[in-house]
């Protein structure tokens, strides 16, 4: 028995079929009629419709049930039976009620609301079934990612938020004064100390919040979201992306194991997620532009503020939402692109051997329209290339010394990535705009609630 005040969560009611149980709640829906009454209990864990017979019950109680209103809390006792036709599969015949708090005028009622309605209101939309089911399928990716690789003999090591240098090219920095030492930054990604972890511990990951001044207002940013980002030494780019698909396989496995109910609830076509299964897809970024030229998809580019159609697509150009999204119509799985042109990518990636003008450098696309999954690659290991990259991105010298340090202190090969959790949540759910698949989303336009 628990220290904890003990009671049953709907979750687990299949444990007490036949038994008087106390539930605790809050009333999700009710209708009644005569001498019966009907309440749709939530209690956080699940639904379950709780039968008021005025025989059963005594005149305050029944009183009590009558006056319910959406989202009152109520504590419920009542015998457990199971109920094929009712949600969820079981019923309550209440034999006693109380009610903590009787809510008034709650504003989310069960007919459609207007998308900036709902987001306004985001601390009580968050009580919807949708909404909960998501919260509890982004619950499961993350302990998928932990549970993967926590399992396969990583180290968990967090990296810093507050930084003095960008990850991330300096254009999505969110800075802020930090006391005498000048400018401090919101972390874009915990990788240049995860490099470091990794250079101490082998096999590491770093997971959390990450900050990116996103500018664009689309359905797949966010200015704060939360990324996973493992890191190994003596790993090459063939390692990474084995990786990287062995991680995905895993994440989408376990949501369609453990969240089969959500999934329903979300009205999700599982059939496309069962056959997330290794190998997915991979070509490089030359394939892919090669690809676009067929496909007639050109690139969209903003000239003297306005757009224009660039086609053929151009090689070194990097790839957008269009693209992205013409390239996954080729795809029912993920698809690795790499080897990407050193201009549009990141300055510690390693220089493709083969091809001076790549990049190291690996993309997941999701299919489903999921656009880009992973980002990841191979670093620079060597100490001149990598300041010379650093100098080339006119980024500080002085607050990447440390980072320098890697690669004279017995440098090895070794790379990484990073696994967006909205990203991922938003594809498994099918959920229309990635602020839905995060408690309390940050956006451009918006910090509250
Ligand atoms: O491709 P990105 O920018 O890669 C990095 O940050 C590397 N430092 C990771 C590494 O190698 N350790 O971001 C990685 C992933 C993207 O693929 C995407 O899933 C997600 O993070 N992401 C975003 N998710 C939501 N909102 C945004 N604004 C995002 N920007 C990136
Ligand atoms: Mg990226």
């Amino acid at each position: 028995m628990s220290r904890y005040k003990s009671y049953l969560t709907i979750e687990e009611l299949s444990k007490a079929v036949g038994e008087e149980v106390t539930l605790r709640g809050w009333v999700y829906n009710m209708r009644g009629k005569g001498k019966l009454q009907f309440i749709i209990l939530r209690d956080g864990t699940g639904i379950v419709q709780c039968v008021v017979f005025q025989g059963n019950v005594s005149e305050e109680a029944f009183e009590a049930a009558k006056s319910l209103t959406q989202e009152s809390s109520l504590i419920i006792k009542g015998k457990l039976k199971a109920e094929e036709r009712a949600p969820g599969g079981y019923e309550i015949d209440v034999t006693d009620l109380q009610v903590v708090q009787l809510s008034k005028d709650y504003p989310i009622s069960p007919k459609e609301h207007g998308d900036s309605f709902l987001i306004e209101h985001r601390h009580l939309w968050l009580r919807s079934s949708k909404q909960h089911a998501i919260m509890r399928v982004r619950a499961a990716v993350v302990k998928a990612i932990r549970d993967f690789f926590d399992g396969n003999g990583f180290k968990l090591m967090d990296s810093p938020l507050l930084t003095p240098n960008a990850c991330e090219g300096t254009s999505t920095l969110f800075e802020t004064e930090y006391f005498d030492l000048g400018k401090a930054y919101l972390s874009q990604s915990g990788q240049l100390y995860a490099e470091a972890s990794a250079m101490a511990l082998g096999k590491v990951y770093t997971f959390g919040p990450t900050f990116r001044a996103e500018r664009s207002k689309t359905r797949k940013h966010l200015t704060e979201f939360w990324m996973v980002e493992p890191e190994i030494a003596f790993f090459d780019l063939d390692d990474d992306m084995d990786l990287a698909e062995d991680l995905v396989e895993y994440i989408v496995a376990f949501v369609l194991k453990s969240c089969r109910q959500e999934l329903e609830t979300l009205e999700r076509d599982t059939t496309k997620l069962e056959i997330i299964k290794r190998p997915f897809y991979r070509i490089s970024y030359t394939e892919a532009v090669d690809m676009l030229i067929a496909d007639k998809i050109p690139l969209k580019k903003k000239v003297e503020g306005e757009e224009v159609d660039i086609f053929p697509f151009p090689w070194g150009e990097d790839f957008g939402a269009v693209q992205e999204e013409a390239i996954m119509e080729h795809f029912d799985k993920p698809c690795i692109i790499h080897r990407y042109p050193v201009e549009a990518k990141a300055f510690y990636m390693k220089r493709d051997p083969e091809n001076p003008k790549t990049v190291l450098a690996m993309d997941m696309l999701g299919p489903e329209k999921a656009g880009e999954l992973i980002g990841g690659s191979q670093r620079e290991d060597d100490y001149d290339a990598l300041l010379k990259r650093i100098e080339e991105n006119n980024l500080p010298v002085e607050a990447f010394q440390w980072y320098l340090d890697l690669r004279k202190y017995g440098s090895v090969p070794h790379s990484g990535f990073g696994l967006g959790v909205e990203r991922t949540v938003k594809w498994l759910t099918g959920a229309s705009h990635i602020r839905e698949v995060i408690p309390f989303p940050r956006m451009i336009y918006r910090i509250v609630p």
